[in-house]
């Protein structure tokens, strides 16, 4: 078998690296078939590209004479003495990899430094060009000029932190427009568990917010007074996902009477459905009219500038790994006692929280994924190591041990704390919220984007990169990887990336990998794409509906069975259909680490 090394040539595309022999490439192509099954009417053209592609890669293999083969000491070996999965304080693979030759095992699983290739440009997702965000109000929508009504103020206090509180704004101006009522800017949550101070002009562009908005929704920056005197808001709370009709049943009657509401701890207060005009009102809002200040935006434009100065295309991960996100999951990643310990007296912080199972968490994929997992994870999927990843994280469990093996396979590694000084961040440093804006602007301008977790930050930038193009956008299938990942042991490299990258189909931030209504909107935000007309046969009117409604098309989770389809709804509530778990601490009312 043939195995082109990497003669050091940094900067090439990860997809120009054609280091899989012919059968591998063809099985990688009709992997990328499967996976496209949705657009059926580009099946032809995609068939007969991947054809000339495959031929010409056979020429490529053919043609191109290997360089000599070096033993390289960064050719992974992983450790194979940490059942049921590796650990993260296993340290570091070079060492690992002396012990193993010492014991005299022999393991077949060696980690290639280059990345396979996925048969299209890992870069993009393919078929992009052909949808495009749409939230423009229709015909029947009414102006806030016309419907909003005097004496109606509705107030809104977010809670958790800066993702979970951008839901909850983006819902507080649909429900002021649900009740007529005019919306005093958002107070922010700064009682939360990330303790930031920061108020939503110090955060949001404010001006904008209220300006790009006046058709919609009327928005003041405070209430009112009532000759001379201030109006007392009238303090409640809604249930979550309360629909429109709950809102004009609960909230109107007491707006009528008190004229000012302010509702508390409001995050997913709204329902998940609502009809398209309200869910495209939410797009505007979402993906709009939150613009983050000016000193933000300067500062998130340098870190990615910095990023693409280092490389063309880059990577931003988004790695939740902190000690308390562990120990609120209850799972456990082979530390033994010491991390049993440590976990368990984080864990006494929540009263409600009941004793978990750590292999049940684990297999139903509710775990975050390790560093080393994700590691895996990009190689498997095609990104060599000479990728350049941006990660954005909090402290992460373990520390540089736990950090050293997604290092050692990725060792351009940056982040905030290493392209910028500390005067730079010292603006920012202090306010976690500003800190996590920062990462946002980062991670939304990445090439691609990967979370090992399922917070709110992960769902929230994977809809906004939908509406923004389908830029690639890796989430974990948590419980087909964990399957992968607890029997590497017993495979090969070949193998168990090959599994990996089919278990990832419908979890790559493609076109229709989700069906429309289906998952939480913010991260299937369906009723604000829309589709170019691609040919004739696209362009009739049911051809959309046709698309959803025949079972096999229109779903990219192709491979999923009947199982899966139980699974997908397994951890949340029937509204919402995820890729991996995480989602139902949610409802939790201790879910402010989950509300990154
Ligand atoms: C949406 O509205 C904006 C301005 O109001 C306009 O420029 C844009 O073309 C509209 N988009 C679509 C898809 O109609
Ligand atoms: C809001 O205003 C519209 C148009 O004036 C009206 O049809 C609707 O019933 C009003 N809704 C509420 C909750 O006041
Ligand atoms: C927000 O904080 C800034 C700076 O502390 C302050 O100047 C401003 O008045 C605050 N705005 C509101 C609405 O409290
Ligand atoms: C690995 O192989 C051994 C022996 O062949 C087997 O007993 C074990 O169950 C396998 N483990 C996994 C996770 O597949």
């Amino acid at each position: 078998m043939k195995k082109k090394k990497n003669g050091g040539h940094h900067h090439h595309h990860p997809h120009h690296h054609y280091n899989c022999p012919a059968a591998a490439q063809l099985h990688q192509i009709s992997l990328i078939l499967r996976c496209r099954r949705g657009g059926h009417y580009l099946f032809p053209l995609i068939s007969a590209l991947s054809a000339s592609v495959l031929l010409f890669l056979a020429a490529f293999t053919l043609l191109s004479s290997p360089p000599p083969l070096i033993e390289r000491r960064h050719l992974l070996q992983l450790p194979r003495r940490h059942p049921p999965f590796s650990s993260p304080f296993s340290g570091s693979a070079v060492r690992d990899e002396t012990e193993e030759a010492d014991s005299g095992t022999l393991t077949t699983f060696r980690v290639p430094e280059r990345g396979g290739n996925l048969g299209h440009d890992l870069w993009n997702s393919p078929s992009s060009e052909f949808f495009y965000g749409c939230s423009n109000a229709s015909d029947k929508f009414r102006t806030a000029e016309k419907k909003t009504e005097q004496n109606r103020y509705l107030l809104i206090v977010t809670s958790g932190g800066l993702n979970q509180q951008r839901t909850g704004i983006t819902d507080a101006v649909v429900a002021a427009y649900i009740l007529n009522a005019t919306l005093v800017v958002p107070k922010l949550d700064q009682a939360s568990f990330w303790k930031d101070s920061s108020n939503f002009s110090e955060i949001f562009d404010v001006k904008w917010f209220i300006s790009s908005l006046s058709k919609d929704v009327r928005i003041i920056k405070q209430l009112p007074t009532d000759g001379g005197k201030v109006i007392t808001p009238h303090s409640m709370r809604v249930a979550r996902k309360c629909t429109p009709s709950c809102y004009e049943k609960r909230v109107l009657p007491v707006l009528n009477k008190k004229h000012a509401v302010q509702l508390g701890k409001f995050d997913y207060r709204l329902s998940n459905r609502l009809d398209p005009d309200l869910q495209k009102l939410r797009c505007r809002v979402n993906y709009h009219s939150l613009k983050f200040t000016d000193p933000i935006v300067e500062m998130g434009e340098k870190l990615v500038h910095r990023m693409r100065r280092k490389s063309k295309h880059f990577i931003a991960l988004h790695l939740r790994f902190e000690p308390d996100m562990l120990a609120f999951s209850g799972c456990y990643y082979g530390g033994g006692d010491k991390e049993r310990a440590e976990l368990s007296a984080i864990r006494q912080r929540w009263k409600s929280l009941h004793q978990k199972n750590p292999e049940k968490e684990r297999r139903h994929g509710r775990c975050p994924l390790t560093p080393e997992e994700v590691g895996l994870m990009l190689r498997s999927l095609g990104f060599g190591s000479d990728v350049h990843i941006y990660v954005a994280s909090g402290e992460v469990y373990g520390g540089e041990e736990t950090l050293a093996p997604l290092k050692s396979l990725f060792s351009n590694f940056h982040s905030k704390e290493t392209l910028a000084n500390k005067e730079e961040l010292a603006a920012f440093a202090t306010f976690s919220s500003r800190m996590a804006a920062l990462d946002f602007l980062v991670c939304d301008e990445s090439d691609v984007f990967v979370t090992n977790n399922n917070g709110n930050m992960a769902r929230i930038l994977a809809g906004r990169r939908r509406y923004f193009g389908h830029k690639p956008t890796i989430r974990p299938n948590a419980k087909k990887l964990y399957k992968l990942f607890l029997g590497r042991r017993n495979s090969t490299w070949e193998e168990f990336s090959a599994k990996v990258r089919s278990s990832q189909i419908g979890f790559m931030g493609m076109p229709n990998e989700v069906k429309p209504g289906r998952g939480e909107f913010h991260e299937n935000p369906s009723s604000c794409i829309c589709e170019t007309r691609r040919n004739d046969n696209a362009a009739s009117p049911d051809a959309d509906k046709k698309r959803y409604t025949d079972g096999s098309a229109g779903d990219d989770r192709s491979s999923a069975t009947a199982e899966d389809e139980r699974e997908q709804y397994y951890f949340s509530d029937s509204e919402t259909a995820v890729p991996n778990g995480l989602a139902q601490v949610a409802e939790l009312d201790d879910d402010e680490f989950f509300s990154d």
